[in-house]
């Protein structure tokens, strides 16, 4: 049986020899939302990506995800994802319900983590939003690992 930090390592190499090369962002966070997924299981209630759009700049709209339908859009600042994407740092949330600005697209979430993803400029380029239904499902070793995976995600080539 793999440990938490094993199972990361396995998935981000995975995920990085399959988007190796492709051209697509989209293909990219597809991908990598799959993966972890089909690592996870049901700790990770939904996965996805919410993509900077660049048309507004400061609005966040949904990407490729499993899970539950997602709301589409999210202006920066606003719940976890948009403090993610303000902030440029990672949201560790036990309680959702008592994080400020929460948007609630699936009452069944109650904690989540949120990382930011860099596009190839070093810029903001997404966020990978994983929520559970489980409180405190999400700790430092989650933060590291998925931090390891989207730091590369658009990057690797
Ligand atoms: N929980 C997020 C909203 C997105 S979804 O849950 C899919 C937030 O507050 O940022």
């Amino acid at each position: 049986m793999s440990t938490k930090s094993e199972l990361y390592a396995d998935v981000r190499k995975q995920i990085l020899a399959v988007v190796a090369g492709e051209t697509s962002e989209t293909a990219r966070y597809a991908t990598a939302a799959c993966l972890l997924r089909e690592t996870f299981g049901d700790r990770y209630f939904w996965t996805g990506f919410y993509v900077v759009d660049p048309a507004k700049g400061d609005e966040l709209v949904v990407g490729p995800y499993q899970g539950t339908m997602g709301c589409l859009r999210i202006p920066f600042g606003k719940g976890v994802c948009g403090a993610a994407a303000a902030t440029g740092e990672t949201q560790l949330v036990e309680d959702v319900h008592a994080f400020p600005g929460h948007i609630a697209c699936d009452s069944r979430s109650n904690s989540e983590i949120v990382v930011p993803v860099p596009g190839r400029d070093g810029k903001l380029a997404a966020v990978l939003d994983v929520d559970s239904t489980e409180f405190g499902a999400f700790d430092t070793e989650d933060q590291a690992g998925l931090e390891a995976i989207c730091g590369a995600l658009l990057t690797v080539d």
